[in-house]
């Protein structure tokens, strides 16, 4: 029955996932035991096969750790100055499971009304206190709600009310053992101090409680989470670069709808002779004589997609793209003949489509719209018509290109008098925490690739070039019968 991956792809048109059905294999396992190990880069293989896009509403310093402790990578945006764009990727390479490194200080000067507003804005209860109110001062005291909620005059000062005899965990101890003495200590929060007795980290009582291992995390040689940051190709990119790689990323993305240009040759030239042992991620292509070209480069990774994501317009404005599915085929085939691995970037909607694009031979997916509404993107949640959203926008989009960073150059609209845009801005609905919604995209997934018959995405590749893994075109009507139908109303939970 159906179609091999390359009788589907063979054909004149070009398909997107939305297009075509996979057919089911044989189950002789069970989803548990499936596999989603994949390679990201020529040396780094993630245990799970998601990264999300480096945009300034889906991936800072939260959403990095967070989807790095969940098996995948984050790739920090680079619409903002190098120095935070840095701080977010330090940020992701200080993290320690259950240590605060930046835990919000206060000086013994503070007045009480402050920390009324600290408490509204920020729900912190607790906080030490320091010489000068900053971290990697000699600490002096811990001032916590039951210090100060009975004191009337909200001018007091934090010096008046503060616990001065404060237990500590000194540094270089283990989170098990800073537990112990938190819990001892029956405190809210456990400030971490130097030898000198200034303060560097903390840990909450809160979060002890939400501690848990991540047995699947993505990380380097010292045990550090891995993280990923894009550039553009200006000629002040090398130094954004630079910082970059002196702030420990492993991975630089070069940021560009239309990869294969000058520029990115001489970023990719100038990246690979500086840095050897950075990995570095060109694109977006969507043909294979693009990724001829940004092969021989030297990338270490692919990025694929132009104008499939769900922010785009650059097909439209441009006429330029080319469908998502058959881009991913065509180019992740001629690019694992010269052992590159391909993300297949933008358009990834829900599970269905993640399996798809590892179907077709990317060894990850790229997503931006799946994950901006989560908690760990960047962004307040604000409320419209009763439901809860986050602002999600495109890269090429007038707002974001015309924000301080300034992502005109990944459209190269940069020295136009005039901007172009390629993207939209809009919103996304809340998705709750990543610690609830990654799980349930890899979950779904292994039961996607259970339904192929298939134990890992090793074997799915295994399939998709051998011919095995049966794949059929959906009609218009084929699709409609595959959503959801007939139903007066519906409401719709997608795990629980
Ligand atoms: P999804 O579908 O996951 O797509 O939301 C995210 C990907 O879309 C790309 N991107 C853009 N493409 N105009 C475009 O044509 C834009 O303004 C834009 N912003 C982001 C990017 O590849 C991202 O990973």
């Amino acid at each position: 029955d159906g179609l091999s991956a390359e009788e589907l792809f063979s054909k004149s048109n070009g398909y997107t996932y939305q297009d075509y059905i996979i057919l089911p294999g044989y189950i002789s396992f069970d989803a548990a035991n499936v596999t989603l190990r994949s390679q990201a880069t020529k040396t780094i293989t993630l245990n799970v096969p998601f990264i999300s896009s480096p945009m300034d509403t889906v991936t800072e310093a939260q959403m990095a750790i967070h989807m790095a402790l969940y098996g995948g990578l984050g790739i920090i945006h680079c619409n903002n100055t190098i120095e935070e764009q840095c701080n977010h990727v330090r940020r992701v390479k200080r993290f320690e499971n259950g240590f605060i490194l930046d835990p919000f200080t206060v000086s013994p000067q503070t007045t009480l009304e402050y920390l009324d507003e600290i408490k509204f804005k920020h729900g912190f209860s607790g906080c030490p206190v320091t010489e000068d109110g900053k971290l990697k001062s000699k600490l002096v005291g811990i001032v916590t709600t039951r210090d100060h909620d009975f004191i009337k005059d909200r001018s007091t000062l934090v010096s008046e009310v503060m616990t001065k005899e404060v237990v500590t965990a000194t540094q270089g101890c283990t989170l098990e053992e800073a537990n112990t003495i938190l819990k001892n200590s029956k405190k809210g929060k456990l400030p971490v101090v130097d030898k000198d007795g200034c303060l560097v980290a903390a840990i909450s009582r809160k979060d002890l409680r939400k501690n848990r291992d991540f047995p699947l995390a993505s990380k380097d040689a010292g045990k550090r989470l891995l993280v990923g940051a894009s550039i553009h190709t200006r000629p002040e990119d090398k130094a954004r670069a630079a910082a970059l790689v002196e702030a420990g990323v492993d991975v630089i993305v070069i940021d560009s709808s239309q990869g294969n240009s000058t520029y990115q040759m001489e970023m990719i030239r100038h990246l690979k002779s500086a840095y050897p042992s950075l990995q570095v991620v060109g694109g977006n292509v969507v043909c294979v004589a693009q990724a001829k070209n940004l092969i021989e480069w030297g990338v270490d990774g692919l990025r694929i997609g132009m104008g499939s994501g769900s922010i785009c317009t650059t097909q439209e404005v441009m006429a330029v793209g080319r469908p998502q599915a058959t881009s991913v085929y065509h180019v992740s085939k001629y690019a694992r003949e010269h052992g590159v691995p391909c993300w297949a970037d933008g358009g990834i909607s829900n599970i269905g489509k993640i399996a798809k694009a590892l179907a077709c031979g990317a060894s990850c997916v790229m997503m931006g719209s799946l994950l901006a509404g989560t908690e760990e993107a960047p962004g307040d949640y604000f409320y419209k018509d009763g439901v809860r959203l986050k602002h999600y926008r495109g890269m090429g989009s007038i707002d974001a290109m015309q924000s301080k960073g300034g992502s005109a150059d990944r459209y190269f609209s940069e020295q136009a008098a005039v901007r172009v845009a390629q993207g939209v801005s809009g919103s996304v609905v809340d998705k709750g925490s990543l610690s609830r919604y990654l799980p349930y995209l890899t979950t779904g997934l292994k039961h996607s690739l259970q339904d192929m018959g298939v134990r890992s995405v090793k074997d799915l590749f295994e399939a998709v070039y051998d011919g095995s893994l049966r794949f059929e075109l959906r009609t218009a009507s084929a699709q409609s019968e595959g959503a959801v139908h007939d139903l007066h109303s519906y409401q719709r939970k997608d795990f629980g």
